[in-house]
């Protein structure tokens, strides 16, 4: 196992990879690992022949301060996870100074409104500070392929875009969601949540799984205001937001055509910790 915090070492190594006609997998994390990261680190391990693995809590996608200061951390726990799967892999920790030269600025770009929809209603600029980062990470690694969690929905079409516009050559390769026991969505936040309101939080799931056995046989908005009336009930919890929209685009639609594709998004509040989730309807 390979550990580096230096571009230059980075670049390096990943030119000796492209000499040799190497694929490479990159596996974009900002750390406090979990069973959803370690199955898309498995996934590139399965398709290429070099994986990297970053890790770096990117503060350009934080609009809120005290989110950013309390994103759980454990560089140590992380590299024992990488290591149980593999000591073949390779894992990129640098830090705000090497990833950005200097003062972390965001670069903005035109996402086609889709920054502006569901997470970007709640969160000023965080997926310019998403596609900031990840498009540097590209450009360093040049991947054959790059891998992201489903969970992420919204995030990994900002990415499909991003390597549009700078036409990035690279595979985005979507992974399922990994769920607990209950089918709460894995996430680094849920370290955050009491045992109590962890277990109470599969009502998340529970309620998209809902959605979507209705989603075609009673009213939209009688099914939304269903789940939204028993998520609000669960003391501790807070709907931030719900919405059904077009997978593509992620706009709501004043009518839902049986030959256009919806997904369900849900981001709840359970005090003050935020759990996104989604699914695909039809
Ligand atoms: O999904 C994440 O963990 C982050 O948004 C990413 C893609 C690593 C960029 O910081």
């Amino acid at each position: 196992m390979i550990v580096c915090s230096r571009k230059q070492e980075v670049m390096e190594l990943i030119s000796d990879s492209i000499k040799l006609n190497k694929t490479i997998g990159l596996v974009p994390t900002m750390g406090s690992l979990h069973e959803g990261h370690l199955s898309l680190i498995s996934e590139a391990l399965a398709n290429n022949d070099i994986i990297w693995v970053t890790i770096f809590v990117n503060p350009t996608q934080f609009n809120n301060s005290d989110d950013l200061k309390n994103y759980p951390k454990n560089f140590k726990e992380d590299l024992n996870l990488i290591k149980k799967i593999s000591n073949n892999i390779n894992v990129f920790h640098p830090n705000e100074m090497e990833i950005y030269d200097g003062k972390p600025l965001l670069k903005v770009y035109d996402f086609n409104n889709l920054d502006l929809e569901l997470e970007g209603k709640y969160r000023a600029s965080h997926f310019n500070g998403v596609a900031t980062v990840v498009s540097k990470l590209l450009n360093l690694f040049k991947p054959t392929n790059a891998y992201f969690g489903e969970k992420d929905y919204q995030q990994t079409q900002i990415i499909n875009r991003l390597i549009d516009i700078e036409k990035i050559e690279v595979n985005l390769i979507i992974c399922p969601t990994k769920r607990d026991k209950n089918g709460l969505a894995l996430s680094s936040r849920n370290k955050l949540l009491s045992k109590k309101n962890k277990k109470k939080s599969s009502i998340i799931y529970e309620s998209l799984i809902y959605l979507k056995k209705y989603f075609q046989n009673k009213p939209v908005p009688l099914i939304i205001n269903e789940v939204k009336t028993k998520i609000n009930s669960f003391q501790d919890f807070q709907i931030e937001y719900l919405e059904i929209v077009n997978n593509k685009s992620l706009q709501l639609e004043s009518n839902y055509d049986k030959n256009k594709v919806y997904r369900a998004f849900i981001c709840v509040r359970v005090k003050g910790v935020r759990l996104i989730d989604n699914i695909l309807l039809n």
